[in-house]
């Protein structure tokens, strides 16, 4: 395995990934590069490296999951680790059971780090106050969802080769989104800038202070000279009511589509997180378009997560 580069060079080594406040260009370069290294045990015929052998990873998702959770699951298994698995639906928690109970019960297990999905911000940073052991966030409310960036950004860094001078455009529901959130904590320190775009009740102004960072509710601004395009979901279970018009004025103005891929860079390439809801913030068509890389980031997704593990539980010094 890629040995981690030296301390000197990357600054103290945070002990969580729960944003990127406290991680460094250098370090957080570092785990993309290693996902390189991960993707190649991925193509070996026997998927499986010794390096978390002994080590028991907990998966506690408080809230729903496809991509994440299975994607940390084979992650934290394809490095030989142990793997608990923690559905909150299917738990106490429906019974009324608080986090910090439940985090209690899981700890009483022993287990080396735990991955936290909770519909509360901050969530995870309190179980990485008490829990004395690494914690990577997997989705904090609308606040962060840090593993979903890198993912993203190693997607982007993968077909330019690198992240520098690059223009990402995220497009819908910037509001509630911790995808938008982390990407625009994340690709600015990695050298890109980043376009936020959605309908102006869905678009936070404060997003705009951010180094690297702009805003705009008009699409076809936001993807001029954009080489990704990100589209967001409409994320209707975290709205209270009264941010939008009807759905087909939505996508009649937001939609990526091939009518607005039109406007980015010739070699543009389209990135969702999922889920998707087609036809709506994401034509079909370039869903499943050339342009589309939706299917490689979820690939790439499994790569990062055994970066980050690596990183956070062997390969810190
Ligand atoms: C995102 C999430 O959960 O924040 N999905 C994901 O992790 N792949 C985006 C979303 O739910 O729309």
């Amino acid at each position: 395995m890629t040995p981690v580069p030296s301390p000197a060079v990357m600054g103290s080594h945070p002990r969580h990934l729960l944003d990127f406040q406290d991680w460094t260009p250098e370090r957080l370069n570092a785990m993309l590069d290693n996902a390189d290294t991960m993707l190649q045990v991925l193509d070996r015929p026997v998927k499986k490296v010794p390096a978390l052998q002994g080590l028991t990873v907990c998966n506690a998702f408080f809230e729903n999951s496809t991509r994440t959770r299975t994607s940390f699951e084979l992650a934290a298994r394809r490095m030989s680790a142990d793997v608990l698995t923690f559905a909150a639906g299917a738990s106490s928690v429906s019974k009324g059971e608080s986090l910090r109970d439940t985090m209690e019960v899981l700890t009483s297990y022993k287990v080396d780090a735990y991955i936290v999905r909770h519909h509360a911000a901050g969530a995870a940073h309190l179980v990485a106050r008490y829990s004395g052991k690494p914690v990577i966030n997997a989705g904090d409310g609308r606040r962060a969802h840090p593993t979903q960036a890198l993912l993203d950004a190693y997607t982007v860094r993968q077909e330019y080769g690198s992240l520098d001078g690059k223009t990402v455009a995220i497009i819908g529901d910037i509001r509630h989104s911790r995808v938008a959130r982390s990407n625009a904590e994340l690709l600015p320190k990695l050298g890109a800038r980043v376009v936020l775009c959605g309908p102006a009740p869905l678009l936070p102004a404060g997003l705009g202070a951010l180094p690297g960072v702009t805003l705009t509710s008009d699409p076809r601004a936001a993807v001029r000279g954009a080489h990704a395009v990100m589209a967001l979901r409409l994320q209707r279970e975290r709205m209270s009511g009264g941010f939008l018009g009807g759905l087909q004025e939505y996508a009649d103005t937001y939609q990526v589509n091939e009518s607005l891929m039109q406007q980015a860079e010739s070699g543009a390439v389209v990135l969702h997180p999922g889920p998707m809801n087609r036809d709506l913030e994401i034509s079909g068509d370039t869903a499943d378009g050339p342009r589309s890389r939706i299917l490689k980031q979820v690939e790439n997704g499994q790569a990062i997560r055994m970066s980050v593990l690596y990183h956070l539980l062997v390969g810190r010094n």
